[in-house]
């Protein structure tokens, strides 16, 4: 029996424990946070974080050899393994501000186990980290005057929101990344055996430590890039006629291209995916690779321009004014099945219609509380509404931001009857039947396909 601890209850934190706890019945797994609030949802019936089927999970392990706790003394004295996954953002300030990595959480972390412990550790990094972060914390971790040693291990985390629990119960793959010492190596096979329990031999890597932790940023930077380069084939399609969705289609079926992650939409959110890039964008330009960081940095910068320029494709269709126009806005999570709004494009398009004096009215079936908080600067001129038949009632557009599938489940001839008219709906994600609704009387403008108009000589708008 081992005992583990997680350091940080967040997104990734609680999933991947709560999993681990499930599939490993003979360790103890704890996990800790400094936010106590945190804590107290994890150990009540309304966890902190939606996830489909995290709740399960959960309480089939909590209270048995899953704990989560506030006390973080005793907790890393006992553990045999400390998984560290506490936040990463972008530095806001300083060296690097805008760009780097702002480590301050992750070292702070070092020092407390360094203080906290009186046995050998393996140091677990599952946050994602600048590439050569393992070397800062063995020099941390090992220059303490106990005489103890730490083992530094990478093993970064894929899981993608919404689907956290089901990317963990089935990872395409683990990564686990360890120095090639005689140590080292015995610290990647005791991770290597937890995951074990439940991944497939063939389905666990195991790396060289800087390998590991540059994988990372490099699979978000992938991921990131297809969205970006579809999105901008996107603003192609609306000018020429061509639809995105079938050139999608038609490159996809090319297996070296592959099918997943080219779907056009109003950008990608989250809270990584950006913060990964800006940090490799950083990495390179601190080793002079100033070419390859001005290329990755377009992966951002075009996905900025996906955002704005969808506002600005409302304002040309709706007669070039939306001031004092009811707006309902459909979405507030980065993606559907989550109710994280970090970096969603969706409170980005919020602001924006604000920006053009809009009357924005915001729905969202989970995120709507976090949205409301994020948007408190602005909160005098966003009316939240749970009901999104209540939120179209009386508007001039609706905005689809988030793919949430219920809305397409909903009436719209309904929904059209009660719009101020000529009514118009932007669908942001191409989540719903624009035929359909075009034959209702909508005026429909996609991502990446040529509008749908009642007027006469319509042309694409710009
Ligand atoms: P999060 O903000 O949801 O959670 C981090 C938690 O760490 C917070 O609850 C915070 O209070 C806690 N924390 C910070 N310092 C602490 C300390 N000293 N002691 C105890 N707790 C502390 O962040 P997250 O989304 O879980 O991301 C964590 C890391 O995992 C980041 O590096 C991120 O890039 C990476 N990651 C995130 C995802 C994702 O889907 N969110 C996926 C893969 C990797
Ligand atoms: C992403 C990666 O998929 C995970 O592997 C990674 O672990 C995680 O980042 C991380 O490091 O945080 P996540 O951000 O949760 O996961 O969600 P994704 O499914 O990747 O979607 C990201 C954004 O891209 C969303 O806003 C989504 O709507 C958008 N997206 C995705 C598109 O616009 N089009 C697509 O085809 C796919």
């Amino acid at each position: 029996m081992a005992n583990i601890l997680c350091i940080g209850a967040g997104f990734v934190g609680g999933p991947t424990m709560a999993v681990t706890a499930k599939h490993c019945p003979e360790h103890r797994v704890v996990v800790i946070d400094i936010n106590e609030k945190k804590i107290a949802a994890w150990q009540s019936d309304d966890l902190p974080i939606y996830e489909p089927g995290l709740k399960e999970v959960v309480l089939a392990a909590r209270g048995k050899n899953l704990f989560f706790s506030a006390e973080s003394e005793r907790n890393i004295a006992e553990a045999d393994i400390i998984f560290v996954s506490v936040n990463t953002p972008t530095k806001t300030f300083g060296q690097g501000a805008g760009k780097a990595a702002d480590l301050q959480y992750w070292e702070k972390t070092a020092r407390q186990i360094v203080e906290c412990s009186t046995s050998p550790k393996i140091v677990v990094e599952k946050s994602t980290l600048p590439v050569r972060t393992a070397e800062a914390m063995e020099r941390i971790l090992n220059s303490n005057e106990k005489g103890l040693f730490f083992d530094v291990v990478s093993n970064p985390e894929f899981l993608a929101e919404g689907t956290a629990v089901e990317d963990m119960q089935q990872p395409d793959r683990v990564l686990v990344g360890g120095r090639q010492t005689p140590s080292g190596q015995k610290a990647v096979q005791a991770i290597v055996d937890i995951y074990a329990h439940w991944v497939p031999r063939e389905h666990i890597i195991t790396a060289n430590l800087w390998s590991s932790e540059l994988s990372k940023l490099t699979a978000n930077a992938f991921l990131a890039q297809r969205v970006s380069s579809i999105n901008a084939i996107a603003n192609l399609c609306e000018r020429t006629g061509a639809d995105v969705t079938e050139v999608a289609h038609a490159i996809g079926t090319d297996s070296r291209i592959g099918s997943r992650f080219l779907r056009a939409s109003v950008g990608f959110g989250g809270s990584c995916f950006k913060k990964d890039i800006l940090n490799l964008v950083y990495l390179c330009e601190y080793y002079g690779l100033n070419e390859v960081a001005k290329y990755w940095e377009q992966v951002v910068k075009m996905n900025e321009y996906q955002q704005a320029s969808f506002v600005s494709k409302m304002v040309t269709a709706m007669f070039n004014t939306i001031a004092n126009k009811r707006v309902a806005v459909f979405g507030a999570a980065f993606k559907a099945h989550t109710s994280d709004i970090r970096e969603s494009p969706a409170l980005a398009i919020c602001r924006g219609l604000l920006e053009e004096h809009a009357q924005v009215v915001l729905t969202d079936p989970y995120a709507l509380e976090s949205a409301c908080i994020d948007l408190q600067d602005v909160a005098d001129w966003v009316t939240f509404e749970s009901d999104p038949y209540t939120a179209a009632k009386g508007a001039h557009a609706i905005a689809i931001a988030t793919e949430w599938p219920q809305f397409a489940e909903l009436d719209y001839e309904a929904i059209y009857k009660t719009m101020v008219h000529p009514a118009f709906i932007f669908d942001g994600r191409n989540i719903l039947d624009h035929k359909a609704l075009y034959e209702i009387g909508f005026n429909v403008y996609a991502v990446g396909r040529p509008p749908l108009t009642h007027f006469e000589n319509a042309h694409p708008v710009s």
